[in-house]
Parts: structure tokens; sequence; C-alpha cells
């Protein structure tokens, strides 16, 4: 099999608040065991996100905590990388939006696409409040939706029909932060993105990715296109952002959402610089064999199957000096539904929330990885209850999986000298269960291919459950009183077995593997290294997060362990449950987070 290219584009965090079940069930562990396992397969990877740091995501944070937009940012920014390495995402960068190179790169494709005509300047009409003397950024508007009639739908996007939604539009509009304060109808000059100069291309496109992708990314897409695509502002009244480089517009900046998604593009090049070869990112954006998947939550579909076409589609042949390749759109949106909590929508306001930070200072990140991989809302929304983490944790992860190696390394440990036994001779049974693991790697493989990542883990736990069922038929540890080549032919296919799921399970609980992998004797990483890194640019040194896979040496393939190999003392992969945890973590809920001062 040739080697494929693969681009793993991750949303961008808004970094206004830590990172919590939602981000990780909605896109990063996706992204993440997609990544791992494409390294798995020798294929080229780069998985680029970071913290989006602009906007006023991030201003209503700073004034809700009394402090500023980078204080906020860059505090959680830092948060990010620490719990994102605790987890395991492996990014091969994770950096964040208020970089030199980001805002350089963001307004070389704003300028790009003002000389190639496809921006134009429109007076448009905005909220304004007489009270603050400002106009209000969409975010700070509140009112009800023109669209679905939800009475608490933001300026930017409702959060019940999910619509993108023209702030003056909303019937009734207020600001949020004092509902008493009624918003005037002002005029402010803008840029606007001429969407409908790309509308014959995005549907092409659309239609030609349709067989590929998932029905609901396809169908939302179609509509949206089929509703009339319409010129987008893509600056803002606002002091917080990449500055609009034109004279003139000293005290406008981009739109969020306009520069975030750029970021999959200035990301890889920031990479290519920061690993030496400055030139490396184009096998990925101006490779027409490249591969780009986006992994996003189903709130931001829009902006990755329409709007940040059209941004590539306007750009193309940008900085690639006349090669005449056309720039890379993305290949697939695997955009999931949402994860619910004990049947209750997320919400920050109320903290129904599960936090990763704190998840992880109670739980093993593979016990999360694992019950979060098998609640995936990939088609439909999912739920995220403590007893069922318990159950899936206990019954699933420690029954079928924990077990099968520490009972059969620590069987062959005791019994066999701590090495693997010779075997001669294995029954039809045992070449059997051998053959049916080796053949998940098939299967299994083109689940993860295909982004079907909650079948792909359920045909992984089925094998595990297969070989205890074998297991439990030959049952080494009562042979081994008559019959000690036999318990040894048990033991030495139970290991084999046992040495091939540790690949299988590795995209998703890649800690544990890691950890029966050493236990079987060998040496080295299956995956690389992440490191919180001080990445320096021109003028400011950042913080981020980088997967470092040159030492890896983990392979999608058949195991080859063979007799005599010498096995490592066993210890549990993963520690038991207690029952106690639900009504406690229940408790939480709902409850206030108490979060330190910032800045
Ligand atoms: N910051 C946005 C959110 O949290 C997602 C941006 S994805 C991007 O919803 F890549 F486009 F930035
Ligand atoms: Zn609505």
């Amino acid at each position: 099999m040739s080697t494929e290219t693969i681009h793993v584009s991750v949303a961008w965090p808004y970094a206004n608040g830590d990172l919590h079940i939602g981000h990780l069930a909605g896109c990063y562990l996706p992204a993440d065991i997609f990544a791992r396992y494409h390294r798995l397969r020798g294929n080229r990877v780069l998985m680029v996100s970071g913290s989006d740091s602009h906007g006023t995501p991030i201003t209503v944070e700073a004034d809700k905590r009394g402090t500023t937009a980078r204080a906020i940012f860059e505090h959680y920014h830092e948060r990010f990388l620490q719990t994102q390495r605790k987890i395991g995402v492996s990014y091969d960068l994770f950096t964040h939006t208020d970089t030199e190179n980001h805002h350089r790169v963001a307004q070389d494709i704003f300028t790009t696409l003002l000389e190639r005509g496809y921006l134009y300047k429109e007076r448009q009409t905005l909220l304004y409040s007489e009270s603050e003397k400002r106009f209000l950024p969409d975010r700070y508007v509140e009112g009800t939706c023109y669209i679905c009639k939800f009475p608490q739908a933001r300026g930017d996007q409702c959060d019940n029909c999910g619509n993108l939604i023209d702030a003056v539009q909303l019937i009734e509009p207020h600001s949020r932060n004092n509902p008493a304060d009624k918003l005037v109808k002002r005029e402010s000059e803008h840029y606007f993105l001429d969407l409908g100069k790309f509308a014959e291309q995005i549907l092409d496109y659309l239609n030609e990715h349709e067989a590929h992708w998932r029905p609901n990314v396809s169908r939302f897409s179609q509509n949206f296109v089929k509703d009339g695509l319409r010129g987008r502002p893509i600056t803002r009244d606002i002091d917080w952002g990449v500055r609009v480089p034109l004279p003139g517009w000293e005290d406008k900046r981009l739109y969020v959402w306009f520069d975030a998604v750029m970021g999959y593009f200035t990301a890889s090049i920031e990479w290519a610089r920061n690993t030496g070869q400055p030139d490396a990112w184009k096998q990925w954006w101006y490779n027409p064999q490249a591969k780009i998947y986006n992994f996003i939550g189903k709130d931001n579909i829009p902006f990755h199957t329409i709007i940040w076409q059209a941004e590539l589609l306007g750009i193309d042949g940008i900085y690639n000096d006349g090669v005449d390749t056309p720039l890379q759109l993305p290949y697939d949106v695997p955009a999931n539904e949402f994860m619910n909590i004990e049947g209750q929508q997320f919400s920050t306001s109320r903290n129904w929330a599960v936090w990763l930070p704190d998840l992880l200072e109670r739980y093993q990140a593979d016990a999360v990885r694992f019950y979060v991989a098998r609640t995936f809302p990939e088609r439909q929304d999912s739920d995220f209850s403590w007893d069922g983490f318990l159950a899936r944790v206990n019954n699933e992860l420690l029954a079928a999986w924990g077990n099968l190696v520490n009972r059969m390394l620590g069987f062959a440990f005791k019994r066999f000298d701590g090495v693997v036994p010779a075997a001669d001779n294995l029954t039809a049974e045992d070449e059997a269960i051998i053959a049916r693991c080796e053949a998940g790697l098939e299967t299994v493989g083109g689940l993860i291919a295909d982004v079907r990542l909650k079948e792909a883990l359920e045909e992984t736990l089925g094998l595990a459950r297969a070989v205890n069922g074998w297991l439990n038929e030959r049952e080494p540890w009562k042979v081994i009183k008559q019959d000690r080549a036999d318990a040894a032919r048990s033991v030495y296919t139970a290991l084999r077995c046992i040495d091939n799921l540790k690949i299988l399970f590795a995209p998703f609980t890649p800690f544990s593997s890691q950890q029966a992998h050493e236990m079987l004797g060998y040496d080295g990483q299956l995956f690389g290294e992440q490191r919180i890194e001080n990445y320096s640019e021109e003028t400011r040194d950042h913080l981020a997060l980088i997967y470092d896979g040159a030492a890896a040496i983990g392979r999608w393939e058949a195991s080859k362990l063979e007799s005599g190999q010498k096995l490592r003392k066993p210890s549990p992969l993963f520690t038991k449950l207690d029952a106690e945890i639900v009504e406690q973590e229940r408790q939480y809920l709902g409850q206030p987070r108490v979060e330190g001062e910032i800045g």
C-alpha cells in the first residue's frame, strides 16, 4: 500500500473557558484517533489546531472577569496545552491565532481576496448601544430568533435551530449584559465576502463529495447553498483581532470566523517553518493526492463546508510561485452531533458540564477516551452519564481488555519463567483466534479510515471478547496441571492476540497500549512524544503543543511476537471504578465551579 497524505484539521476552541467533554466528543478525540491510526499505517499526517483567541467570545469573558482579552486567552491557551497533553490529543502543532504568522497570513488572504474582486464594501445597518456609545458585537446581543422564535437567540447564531443569525433581524434585540438596554440601528462600513461568486463551484464541490460525507453534513450544506449564498461581512467594529490591512480601518478588525478557519492553513505554514522545511506545508495544501479532513462539531458546519471553501477558492495559487496545482479543499468534514450530560444539554451558565481538567484529576485518560469513544455522537446526539461511564469502564474496558492482558501476562510471568512460552502444533482454534485478531487490522482499520470510529471500537472490543471466549474454552490455568505443553500453546496464542489487540486499541487508548507493549517485553514507543514547547517566531514567543513522531515504532501490522521474548512484570492497565463515583460526580453537575482570578 502506498503512503497517503492526510491533513487533520481540528476546530479551534475559543480560549475563553476550559475544555469540556463536549469538545472531546465533538472533535478532538475523533481527530486524534484518526490521526494516530494513519500514523500507525505509516501515512504522512499533519494534525493542526490552536486556540481561537479572537472575537467577542474572548472579550465578553474578559469583561465579565474584569481583565483583558489577552489575559483571558493566554490563561486558557496554556490550560488547553496541559489538558490536551494529558488526554493525549496528538497535534503536530497546537498553536493560537494571535501569532505573528497567523496575523500576516490572514492579512495576505484578505488582500488577495480584495485584489481579485471577491470582497466588496458596503454600509451595514448594525445594532448600536447609546449607553455604551459603541456598536454592540453580535455576541453581546440577544433577541428572539426570527427563524424558530427561540427567545434567547444570540446575535451570531441560534442555539436552538443552529442557524446563523443576522443580529439586526432579531426580534426585540437587547444587550445580553443588560436586557434593559434596547439597541438602535445605525450604519457602519464593512467588507463583505462575495459568497455568491462561488455558488456554482461550491455546489459542484458538495455534489462531488456527497457520496462519502455524512448525510447530515451534506444535507445541511446543500440547503445552505440552495437558500442562496449572500455576501457575508468579514470585518467588525471591535478592537481585538487581526487588523484590517488598509489605511483608515484602524478601529475595525477581521471577523473572528473569517480568520479562525484560516488557522488550518496558517498553522500548517507555521509548523513547516518551525521544522526547518518552510515549504513542507505544500505537501498537503498543494498536493492533489492529499486528503484534508475537518473534524468539527455540528454547530460549525457552514463555516467548514461553504465559507472556508470560498476563502480557499478565492486565494488559489497563494504562496505557490506559479506552480499550477490547485489549492486543496477539504475532502471530508466529519462533523459530530452533540454530547448531552445526564440527559440534559450542556450549558456553561448553569455549569451543566463535565470539565476535562477536573475529570483528568480523578480518572485515567484512557478510561475517559474509551467511554467517550464508545458514546461518540456520530449520527445523533448522545449522552454522557456517570453510570454509563462506570459500566463501560468496568464491564468493558477492564473486563474484556485490561483483565485479559493482566491475567495472561501474570500467568506467563509466574508459570513460564517470565518469557513467551515455546509452542508447537497450535490447535485449529488457536490458529483461528490469531487469524481473527489479525483480520481486525483490515476491518477496524477500514472503519477508522471511513471515520466510523464508534463501530471501529465496537469491533475491537468484540475481538477482545472473542479472545476471552476462546481462552475460557482453553483454560490454561487448569490444563497446566496435566499438560504443560498444551497450556503453553494457549498462553503463546493469547499473547499473540494481545500483541495484536494492543495495536487495534492504540488509536483509542494509546497510554494502556504502550503499557501492554512494554509488559510484552518490547522497548520503544508506539507513538511519538508530546511536548509543550516555546515556539519562537519573529517577534513573540508562544507556547505550543507539538507531537514529535521521530521515535515512534508502532505499526498497524500483525503481531510478530516470538517464543522466548522476555516479558516485564505486569501491573494492571486500568483502575476499577468504585460505584460510589456515580453519586459523587452527579453532585458536581449544576453547582458553581470555582475558577481563580485572571490577570
Ligand atoms: N472557536 C470556534 C468554536 O469554538 C470554532 C472555530 S473552528 C475554526 O466554536 F477553525 F474555524 F476556527
Ligand atoms: Zn432559531
